[in-house]
């Protein structure tokens, strides 16, 4: 597999991962590495130091305060989500909607992102190409949702996006080239896929979308910010 060549960044900056424990998140920041187009590449995750912790805005904090110090922040990918966990499922129906699950969802995946880019956004490079990369999924499209079910998850990803799409009009103001937009990475082979993972569905190795993810962030253009986009870089209904 060879590395995405990340060429579209000016050289020398900072990268950051947040999530960098996770199936995606360990490609990522391996292939991110793997460029050698930053100068420093960094991955934050709850086990580390500082710990990140998306429902804790404190060590939110912490962690992007460290990207302040190093070279300039180029691109920062938000790899860290939740389908799943102890005690909840994707719900199948509405008997299933559970107020906790919704909570602890909403806050991972939609809250968190939000607060992460009230502090990360400010600190992407002044001039020149930046990307704010945050991973969603295609679930979370209202106008493609044909299926049902997922009712915290697709919801959850949905204001994901939304936070993303309104970040990203606020963020051309002040930084012209830079990009801020939802991916989905396809059905990838992860913790967070794996109980749900049907035969017969193409599901992928983290490396190869971690690779095809950076591939498109690589080629996708200023005027693209705010966008929702696959592995493809095919934009995806809101
Ligand atoms: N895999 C797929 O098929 C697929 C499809 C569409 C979209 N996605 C999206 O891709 C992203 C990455 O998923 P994955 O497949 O790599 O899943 P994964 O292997 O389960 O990784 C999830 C990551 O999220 C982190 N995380 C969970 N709760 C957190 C919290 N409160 N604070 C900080 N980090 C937290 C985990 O950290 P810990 O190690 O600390 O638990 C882990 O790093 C998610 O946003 C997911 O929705 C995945």
């Amino acid at each position: 597999l060879s590395a995405p060549g990340l060429t579209s960044f000016p050289e020398g900056g900072t990268a950051a991962v947040f999530g960098a424990s996770g199936g995606l998140g360990a490609a990522l920041t391996e292939a991110v590495r793997a460029s050698g187009r930053f100068a420093s590449v960094v991955g934050f995750s709850r086990g580390g130091a500082p710990g990140f912790d998306l429902t804790d805005e404190a060590s939110i904090q912490a962690a992007t305060a460290r990207l302040a110090e190093g070279p300039p922040l180029r691109l920062a990918i938000l790899a860290a989500g939740v389908l799943h966990g102890p005690g909840f499922r994707p719900e199948k129906s509405w008997r299933d909607l559970d107020a906790s699950a919704l909570r602890t969802v909403f806050e991972v995946n939609a809250l968190g992102p939000a607060l992460l880019m009230k502090h990360v956004l400010p600190l992407l490079a002044a001039d020149g190409r930046s990307a704010f990369v945050a991973l969603s999924a295609r679930v979370g499209s209202i106008g493609d949702n044909e299926a049902g079910g997922w009712y915290a998850y697709r919801a959850s990803k949905a204001a994901l996006n939304q936070m993303v799409r309104t970040a990203a009009i606020e963020l051309r103001r002040r930084r012209p080239q830079a990009l801020c937009v939802s991916l989905h990475p396809g059905t990838v082979d992860t913790a967070l896929s794996k109980p749900f993972a049907k035969t017969g569905l193409s599901v992928r190795p983290p490396e190869t979308a971690a690779a095809d993810l950076l591939e498109v962030v690589d080629r996708l253009q200023p005027d693209q910010s705010g966008g929702f986009f696959d592995y493809a870089g095919q934009a995806i209904p809101w």
